[in-house]
C-alpha cells in the first residue's frame, strides 16, 4: 500500500517548525465520508462537538459568534446547506480513527525522514475533523499541538502566519486555559506576513504549534482532518502557557515561558501536581462539564451553547 501522507522535497529541513505543503491519499477514506461521520456524531460525547455559523470573518469576537439551531449530528447531516461550521473533537475516542489517525501520523513520520512516530518524538496523536458549509469563515485562532491538516472534501483558503518575533499574535494572547476562547485579535495588515495555501481535496499542509491561522471553504462544503501531535518541549510549554494565563487572570502577569527558568520549573511542577488532583473527576463529561464551570466560570463551557440556548 502506498504512504497516506507524502512530503515535497525540501520538508526534511523544515519539519516540524516551518509550514509547507504536502499531499494525501485520504479523499476515499471510507471513515472520512459524510455518512461515516454522521455515525461517528452519534457516539461522541456533546463536549467533542464544537459548531456555530460560518458566517463570520476572520476577525470574530466570542459574543459575535452566531449559534446553530440544530443538534450535532443534524449539523453534519445538513452540511450542504445549513450554514455551519463544525468541529469533531478527539475523534481518536473511537478505536476506528484512532487507527488511522495513529496510522497517518505514522505516515508522517516517514515522510519526514524518521522510521517512526517514537523516532521522531511524536507523541499524543490526536484528530479533529471539520464539517463545514460553503463559504463558511474559522476565525483567526491558535492550536496548542503541531498539525498535519488535510483537505479531504471542497476546497479550503488557509491563511498560516509565521510568528517567531510574536508581531502577530503577542505572547499574552497565546496563554491558554478553559473559558478562554482560542480566537485572537485578527487584522488586515497581517495578510502581508501570511502563506495562503489554496487547498483541495488530495492537498494538505504542515501547521506548526501555536502558529496563527484562518481559514475559508470555497463554494462547497468541506471536510477535512487535523492529525495532531505533541513533542515533551510541546507538553511542557502547553503547562506553562496554561499556568501563566490562569496567573494573569488572577492579576499576576507572568513572562513568556523561557525567561525564568526556575519559575517555569515550578509552575510546570504545579500544573503537574494539580492535573493529577482532578484527574479522577475528568472521566465523565458531566464532572468535566461541572470541574470547568466551577473552576473557570461559565464561560468556559461556550461551546454547549446552540441556537437561543445559553
Ligand atoms: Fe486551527
Amino acid at each position: 500500500m502506498g504512504e497516506m501522507l507524502t512530503f515535497p522535497e525540501d520538508a526534511r529541513e523544515k519539519f516540524p517548525d516551518k509550514s509547507f505543503q504536502t499531499s494525501h491519499a485520504l479523499s476515499d477514506h471510507p471513515l472520512l465520508q459524510l455518512p461515516a461521520l454522521v455515525a461517528l456524531g452519534q457516539k461522541l460525547d456533546r463536549d467533542q462537538f464544537e459548531y456555530s455559523s460560518g458566517d463570520t470573518g476572520p476577525n470574530q469576537r466570542l459574543e459575535d459568534i452566531k449559534h446553530i439551531d440544530l443538534e450535532p449530528v443534524e449539523v453534519i447531516r445538513n452540511i450542504e446547506d445549513c450554514g455551519a461550521w463544525m468541529v469533531l473533537k478527539n475523534v481518536e475516542s473511537d478505536p476506528a480513527y484512532k487507527r488511522l489517525v495513529e496510522d497517518a501520523l505514522e505516515s508522517g513520520a516517514r515522510a519526514a525522514g524518521f522510521k517512526s512516530c517514537q523516532e521522531a518524538g511524536m507523541i499524543d496523536a490526536q484528530g479533529f475533523i471539520f464539517v463545514a458549509s460553503a463559504n463558511s469563515t474559522t476565525a483567526f485562532h491558535t492550536d496548542n499541538e503541531h498539525n498535519l491538516f488535510v483537505q479531504l472534501h471542497g476546497t479550503k483558503s488557509f491563511h498560516a502566519f509565521e510568528n517567531e518575533g510574536r508581531e502577530v499574535v503577542p505572547d499574552a494572547d497565546l496563554e491558554s486555559y478553559p473559558g478562554k476562547h482560542r480566537n485572537h485579535t485578527y487584522q488586515e495588515a497581517f495578510e502581508d506576513r501570511a502563506t495562503v495555501y489554496e487547498l483541495e481535496p488530495g492537498d494538505g499542509i504542515l501547521l506548526p504549534y501555536i502558529w496563527p491561522h484562518w481559514v475559508r471553504t470555497g463554494d462547497e462544503f468541506s471536510i477535512s482532518l487535523a492529525i495532531t501531535w505533541k513533542t515533551p518541549e510541546i507538553v511542557r510549554s502547553n503547562k506553562l502557557l496554561f499556568a501563566n494565563g490562569i496567573l494573569r487572570r488572577v492579576g499576576i502577569p507572568q513572562s513568556p515561558p523561557g525567561v525564568y527558568h526556575f519559575w517555569d520549573n515550578i509552575k510546570v511542577w504545579g500544573y503537574t501536581l494539580a492535573r493529577a488532583m482532578i484527574e479522577p473527576f475528568r472521566r465523565s463529561e458531566r464532572s468535566r462539564r461541572f470541574l470547568r464551570g466551577l473552576l473557570f466560570g461559565r464561560k468556559a463551557n461556550y461551546y454547549y451553547r446552540t441556537g437561543g440556548q445559553t
